[in-house]
């Protein structure tokens, strides 16, 4: 190792000899809670471990465990280790939205990372909100970084089938709408889909920004698949923790790694994954905080004629521990690079290129990872939208089945625009308390609006844009409706929905105006989405709502819910903390 003391962060804090203050803290607590003065004085690199895992956020939990892994990685390379918490982010448990807390966390660990002596940081992720709040904070502070999954749970079984995490749950609330199951089978078919440690085995939010994680270069290569419970998820706990310190010797940082190839990169790889939508906006948000320019429509351009490779549910069949033994991110990666889809040079967190880590890395097994010549899907990538209801939404095409698209698109003049009558619900418990109410008089042909669930409206933006149809439809075998709306959508969720719609009702976008029974039309050949009313018309209705007072949402409950509001952007740039952006590289001011 190459380690020269005099270089390292940490060094600021302990040789300080002038500094009384800065003195005393050093013995009083450094020194007397885990530390010898010995170890503080050889100069050894400080390696903090950012601990997502609690008993709230159970999906990351196993990284208690995991972390006595990274330490002896840490610490076999001549490292010194310091685990700290992270505020909790659990997707499934957090009231109003785990959306709000990513930027809360990601606060916190700025704090964390930049005002404490650490000269490298293991980040580490899993549940859906915790790799973008890291790797945010990790983007902002800007000092050496690694981050390392907690994997997925194993796979779910019931009576011979695979259930997903989160997909079963959108199942089985339409068996028990239709009479088809009792409560108890309910509970049982939803619970089977979670069976061990780790975060949802569907392909939703969680493992796609896991992936992406990989693809960005920030995790080991072939490290975002192995399933939670795995040996191979120990060992690369262990090498992760060996490689922060090396990071730190070659002072290899996040803005080496979190370059536009590489984000363009992460693009491809998840259309080709069937990623979530929830990605956009976290990667927009990753972008800012580290002064890459990455508007939404690069996920048109870069990701839209990409197809669907990875057969997992929700789009397809398999599950987590399938995905792995298939071969992961980098035989993916490896499909996409044949076609010359890849920057090969994208620098990743072992020293090498994302090219020399995946090239050549076969699919094992080609029924859940499908060859680029034999894809599932075509254009699997999102649509970027916009018309006179918002600026910009998006849209995942691969989930729009033949059958949805025989009931609307299919126009012999103009097959890919359709048109119907929209029903609005103003946020999630307006449509729960109405949606099977017959005097709302939806059809097949009905588009279903929800608005006031984005950052501002519900704050940190509900993942409720995709919505059941009523109980009476779905008995008659109709289980989708489109679904347009200001909020976003779980990842877990096959709906055909147009979502995370920028600005918002709340910020009054153009969804404030929109009324029940008003004509809509979305064409997706020209990317639009617009309400068939006149100019004009929209402008009154503006100016009478606006003379209202504006769009209502519920007040905030909490004070940082009234920070997030009075600061946050819109999805379509990530949803972060408008001002903090100005904060790169501070390890280095
Ligand atoms: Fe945490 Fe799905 S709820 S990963
Ligand atoms: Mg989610």
């Amino acid at each position: 190792m190459s380690t020269s003391p005099t270089k390292l962060r940490s060094r600021a804090w302990f040789d300080n000899p002038d500094n009384i203050d800065m003195t005393a803290l050093y013995l009083e607590r450094y020194l007397n809670f885990g530390l010898s003065l010995e170890e503080l004085r050889s100069g050894k690199p400080i390696i903090g471990i950012a601990q997502t895992g609690s008993d709230l956020s159970p999906c990351n939990r196993h990284h208690l465990v995991l972390a006595e892994r990274v330490r002896e990685g840490i610490r076999d390379m001549g490292g010194i280790a310091l685990e700290f918490p992270v505020h909790p982010i659990q997707e499934t448990g957090k009231r109003p939205t785990a959306g709000l807390d990513r930027n809360l966390a990601y606060l916190g660990l700025v704090e964390t990372i930049y005002g404490y002596p650490l000269d490298g940081v293991v980040l580490t992720i899993g549940c859906d909100k915790t790799m973008p709040a890291c790797v945010m904070a990790a983007a902002t502070v800007n000092i050496p970084a690694i981050a390392l999954s907690v994997g997925p749970m194993l796979n779910g079984w019931h009576k011979g089938e695979r259930t997903g995490s989160g997909t079963i749950v959108w199942k089985a609330r339409q068996l028990l709408a239709a009479g088809e199951i009792d409560d108890a089978e309910f509970i049982r078919l939803v619970a089977s889909s979670a069976p061990s440690t780790g975060y949802c085995n569907t392909m939703g939010t969680a493992t796609t920004m896991n992936s992406l994680c990989e693809a960005l270069g920030l995790s080991l290569p072939g490290s975002a698949a192995i399933p939670a419970p795995y040996r191979d998820r120990q060992e690369v706990a262990w090498r992760t923790g060996k490689r922060i310190v090396e990071m730190v010797a070659e002072d290899l940082k996040p803005s080496d790694i979190l370059t536009r190839d590489a984000f363009h990169n992460a693009i491809k790889v998840n259309s080709a994954i069937g990623g979530s939508t929830n990605a956009p906006i976290h990667l927009a948000a990753i972008a800012r905080h580290v002064g890459v320019d990455l508007p939404l429509k690069d996920w048109e351009t870069e990701g839209h004629k990409v197809p669907l490779l990875v057969n997992l549910q929700p789009a397809g069949e398999y599950l987590g521990e399938d995905y792995y033994r298939a071969g992961g991110v980098p035989a993916v990666v490896n499909q996409l690079m044949e076609q010359g889809l890849i920057a090969e040079d994208a620098m990743t967190v072992n020293g090498r290129t994302i090219g020399d880590n995946c090239r050549g890395k076969p699919i094992e097994d080609d029924k859940v990872i499908y060859p680029f010549e034999r894809p599932l899907k075509e254009e699997a990538g999102f649509l970027v939208l916009s018309g006179n209801l918002f600026d910009a939404a998006v849209m995942k095409t691969s989930v729009i089945g033949p059958e949805f698209r025989e009931r609307y698109l299919c126009n012999p003049d103009d097959p890919d625009a359709f048109e119907g009558p929209a029903v609005v619900f103003d946020g999630p418990e307006d449509y729960h308390h109405r949606i099977d109410d017959p005097s709302l008089g939806i059809t097949p042909a009905t588009l279903l609006f929800m608005r006031g669930a984005g950052p501002i409206g519900y704050p940190g933006a509900a993942e409720v844009v995709n919505m059941r149809p009523p109980a009476y439809l779905i008995t008659e075998g109709i289980h989708a409706l489109p679904c347009i709306g200001d909020g976003r959508q779980s990842g877990t969720s096959g709906s055909p929905s147009i979502l995370n719609a920028s600005p918002e009702a709340a910020a009054m976008g153009g969804l404030a105006l929109l009324k029940t029974g008003d004509r809509v039309r979305v064409d997706l050949g020209k990317a639009t989405v617009d309400v068939l009313i006149p100019e004009a018309e929209l402008a009154e209705r503006r100016a009478a709502l606006a003379a209202a007072g504006g769009y209502r949402f519920p007040a905030s409950q909490t004070p940082w819910q009234e920070i997030q509001r009075a600061t946050v952007g819109q999805m379509n740039t990530g949803a972060i903390l408008e001002g903090a952006e100005k904060y790169q590289r501070i390890a280095q001011t």
